[in-house]
């Protein structure tokens, strides 16, 4: 498996410089590269900035137009902005930085399992067709294509990673239990898989070693499991009792979180192992919040 000392440092910009792009920022910095990228607010701004990184508004009620000289030796970009109903803003919003980056050469998109619609608990692989269920599926779909067309015929090399639950430091069941947000909802039958942060980072990292363009990878740990096993677990962890189930139907969900729990599948993630060489450093959750815990 590569490691991030293989590297030759490059220039690396996140659109969405978000919670897993802010984990890899920290990585790549201490290896010498330079990192850069987006937030839609003057405090994210200034976040971002205390950590090294070079940082721009954009977005919101920041505006959608970036300075070109942002990307004049960004070499390679994360798009990490879940796109709107008119599409990914660093595609339709301001286009033309494209042009203005002529060292680029590698490009992630940070994609979601959505993309494939419910597959009834079904293992999914990469070459199986798309048939999102939901308008999010639907504009996460055109956002992939988007993303590959914007550079084909061109020698810049456009990755979809398709990503699981994130979780990981400061985002998981172990902080919702501690912060008293944790909930099991109850649906019988549905799972889903996850991904600690670190891991998808080690997977981007080797995608950029070995680029492919418009090659899609399912990123995921190796059990799909339902929510509660997870919530039970870290309160095993913690010592302490795990929150009653909620049946799915009386549940109090958002629009996305219904949309989510109204689909079950599992992911194939033989690609991210044969194709890029990766070994997951957490290929379960139980590994993921050990690892938490022990870190905290
Ligand atoms: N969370 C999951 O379990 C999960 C699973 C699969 C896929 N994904 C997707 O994978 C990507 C990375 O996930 P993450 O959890 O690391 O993301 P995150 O922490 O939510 O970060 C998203 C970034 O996008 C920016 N952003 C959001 N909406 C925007 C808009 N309309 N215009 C401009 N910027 C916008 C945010 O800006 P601010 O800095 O201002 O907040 C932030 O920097 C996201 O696209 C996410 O939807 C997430």
């Amino acid at each position: 498996m590569p490691s991030p000392s293989d590297f030759v440092p490059g220039h690396l910009f996140c659109f969405g410089l978000g919670y897993t792009c802010g984990r890899l920022a920290k990585l790549l910095l201490k290896q010498g590269w330079r990192v850069s990228g987006t937030t839609r607010s003057e405090e994210g701004l200034s976040v971002l900035r205390q950590d090294g990184i070079g940082a721009w508004l954009f977005g919101g009620n920041a505006g959608d137009m970036l300075d070109k000289a942002a990307f004049s030796d960004v070499t390679h970009v994360i798009a990490s902005i879940p796109p709107g109903e008119e599409g990914d803003p660093a595609l339709t919003k301001q286009p033309d930085w494209r042009s203005s980056a002529p060292l680029l050469r590698w490009v992630g998109y940070l994609s979601t399992p959505a993309v494939y619609g419910d597959r009834g608990g079904a293992f999914v692989h990469e070459d199986d067709d798309p048939n999102p269920g939901s308008a999010r599926g639907a504009r996460r779909l055109a956002a992939e294509r988007a993303w590959v067309s914007a550079f084909e015929d061109t020698d810049v090399s456009v990755q979809v990673f398709r990503l699981s639950g994130i979780y990981g430091p400061g985002r998981s069941a172990i902080d919702q239990l501690r912060g008293g947000k944790a909930r099991i909802i109850d649906k019988p039958g549905q799972v889903f898989n996850r991904i600690h942060v670190d891991d998808i980072g080690t997977i981007l990292m080797a995608s950029i070693q070995r680029p492919h363009h418009g090659r899609i990878y399912n990123v995921a740990d190796d059990e799909a499991c339902p929510s509660g096993d997870v919530i039970r677990y870290a309160a095993e962890l913690l010592d302490m009792e795990p929150p009653e189930p909620i049946p799915f139907d009386s549940a109090e969900l958002s629009p996305m979180a219904r949309s989510f729990y109204s689909e079950c599948k599992r992911l194939d993630t033989a690609r991210i192992k044969s194709e890029l060489g990766v070994e997951l450093a957490y290929p379960t959750y139980r590994e993921g919040l050990r690892s938490i815990l022990d870190d905290a």
